[in-house]
């Protein structure tokens, strides 16, 4: 069953025309969330990773017991003003305005194997400035990864234009 089956559509949210993919629903049930966490620790169960970077708030939900699970250190990627020691951060337009996320400067060493989590994609705004942060930083993002994919919205494109690899574990085609 895809996973996509968990997560709700709200119509016209946050503004008319949009379909809003609510992963509550699916964070909620007990067997998509497990599901959801033990996909992803098995897609990179092989493959070394330094840490997990993850992207407020909502990535948050899903990195961290993926990285319980891979037994990694998380990577905290904040919107700005949240993270109390030195920052450095990028500015990114995201599907419903600006905003500005940050990362810790000595969160990241030189040549760490990151694997970036998020719940969803959809310009891919938002991940592509937390992948120009890591980088700036001197880490390796091995994949980013996400529950959701929003296809139409060209998000992953995006992310190979800068040499980024994506993983979803569902998408939505639009309907
Ligand atoms: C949503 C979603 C992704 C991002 C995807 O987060 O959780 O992080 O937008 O959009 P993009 O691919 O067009 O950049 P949002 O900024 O709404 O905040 P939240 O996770 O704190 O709810
Ligand atoms: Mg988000």
């Amino acid at each position: 069953m895809s996973l996509t089956s968990y997560i709700r559509t709200i119509p016209d949210y946050p503004q008319k025309g949009v379909k809003f993919r609510d992963i509550t629903t699916l964070l909620h049930n007990p067997v998509g969330l497990r599901t959801a966490i033990d996909q992803l620790a098995e897609r990179y169960r092989n493959i070394p990773i330094d840490h997990i970077a993850v992207i407020e708030s909502r990535g948050f939900l899903l990195g961290a017991p993926l990285a319980y699970l891979m037994n990694t250190g998380l990577i905290l990627i904040r919107k700005k003003g949240k993270l109390p020691a030195a920052t450095i951060g990028e500015d990114y337009d995201m599907e419903y305005g600006t905003s500005t996320i940050e990362v810790h400067t000595d969160a990241i060493s030189p040549g760490n194997r990151i694997l970036l989590i998020d719940d969803l994609i959809a310009t891919g705004g938002t991940a592509e400035a937390a992948v120009k942060l890591i980088r700036k930083c001197g880490g390796e993002v091995v994949e980013c990864a996400f529950l959701v994919n929003l296809p139409e919205l060209g998000g992953n494109e995006r992310l190979r234009e800068i040499g980024c690899p994506t993983f979803s574990l569902c998408a939505f085609d639009g309907e």
